[in-house]
């Protein structure tokens, strides 16, 4: 089967569109036409090299679609099912999985080649082989995915929608309501206003914090916050702790959440100094693995037991956050739709991503023509 997508051949390079060769599923595998994809920072950091993979890859590790194949032994899927890709595969027995730790499963060892478990690939172009981006490849028209990777959902919901809940929704909110264990009553910042970030200030406002102080240079993001829960915004972190004292009566933030796009020194110092004693910083941005980008004074690590904790999907577990997080759309408690920005054909998807770093977009979305 042919399907269009966009791939990186290589660090540095540019989203290129290209008609690429697909196998049809294996056992243990489904065949998905995506609806959605959305374009969340992480595969720019696959162009930067922030995250490191092998080259050539299928992007987008964000999205929706309809199966339209099984391969032998798939027993929770059928053709005509509507899923939401995890961006995290969880294969229900590994170790961490066992211990219900199942966004750590031992799946996510394939991230820095992204075939698939059984360590083949799927697509293919004159002789050689395309990784697919957290073993999804959303930014194809179709894809070949492991059923580890597959949550079944509603039919009645939208997919172009819900193709967020694969992980900028979960990732945000998790990082303020698992990983931060906002509580009502808490003061929590939230440092970068994109499609985590936003997702964190929904998080914290449902989890009952009493401030929740959004920080983004930019206007833009600062409004969408406010929609979505935010009772302050701030342009800048000198600014977030100027509010942070007043709101605390210098007591300091219950959490500091950092959801920047690349995380940085300063913005993880400043995320230290607002907590209070025992207050939790939550990392949830990355930053290129050969950074050393915590330097922090361990004097008050120690004496206000200050606690720093990195969050993967927001710490939650897939399966059961994505189902969960759907009922509260259809229930209107948790937006979506309002965090689209724009939406873009694939042939468009620099374009999405140019817009993503100059700001214009809280989440952009390719919208997959068929
Ligand atoms: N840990 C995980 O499971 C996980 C999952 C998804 C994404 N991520 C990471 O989360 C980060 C955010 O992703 P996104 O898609 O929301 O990115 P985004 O580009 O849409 O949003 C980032 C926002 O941060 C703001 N920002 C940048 N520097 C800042 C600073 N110093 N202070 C305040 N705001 C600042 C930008 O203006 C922008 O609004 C990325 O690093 C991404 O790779 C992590
Ligand atoms: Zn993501
Ligand atoms: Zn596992």
């Amino acid at each position: 089967m042919k399907t269009r997508a966009a791939v990186l051949r290589d660090m540095g390079k540019d989203w290129e569109i290209t008609e690429l060769d697909l196998d049809p599923p294996k056992a243990g595998e489904v065949l998905v036409r995506f609806v959605a994809a959305g374009l969340c920072h992480s595969d720019d950091h696959l162009r930067t090299g922030d995250i490191p993979v092998r080259y050539p890859i299928v992007g987008g590790h964000e999205g929706a679609g309809i199966v339209e194949e099984t391969g032998t032994g798939v027993s929770r899927l059928k053709p005509g099912d509507h899923v939401v890709c995890s961006f995290l595969p969880v294969c229900g027995h590994c170790r961490f999985c066992a211990r219900g730790m199942t966004n750590l499963c031992d799946l996510g060892a394939l991230f820095v080649d992204n075939c698939l478990p059984d360590g083949t690939f799927r697509f293919h172009a004159d002789g050689e082989d395309f990784g697919q981006m957290c073993l999804l490849g959303t930014f194809s028209q179709r894809s070949v995915v492991s059923e580890h990777s597959c949550v079944k959902i509603d039919d009645d919901l939208p997919l172009e929608t819900v193709a967020l809940v694969g992980c900028g929704v979960p990732t945000g909110w998790g990082t303020a309501v698992n990983a931060g264990g906002v509580r009502p009553g808490d003061t929590t910042v939230v440092y970068g206003i994109g499609g985590v970030g936003i997702n964190a200030v929904q998080g914290a406002a449902f989890a009952g914090a009493r401030n929740v102080i959004a920080v983004d240079q930019l206007a833009n993001k600062a409004e969408a916050a406010a929609r979505l829960g935010a009772t302050h915004t701030a342009a800048d972190a000198d600014t977030a702790q100027e509010i942070v004292t007043e709101v605390t009566r210098g007591v300091g933030a219950d959490q500091a959440l950092i959801t920047v796009g690349v995380v940085t020194e300063e913005v993880i110092a400043a995320a230290f100094a607002a907590i209070r004693k025992r207050g939790t910083v939550v990392i949830t941005g990355l930053a290129g693995p050969g950074k050393k980008s915590i330097q922090l004074p361990s004097f008050e690590l120690t004496l206000f037991e200050k606690r720093i904790q990195g969050a993967l999907f927001g710490g939650g577990n897939p399966f059961d956050e994505i189902p969960r997080l759907l009922e509260l759309y259809r229930s209107g408690r948790l937006k979506l739709d309002e965090l689209v920005t724009i939406r873009y054909q694939l042939e468009d998807v620099n374009q999405g991503y140019r817009d993503m770093l100059d700001g214009r977009n809280v989440r952009g979305l390719l919208i997959h023509a068929h």
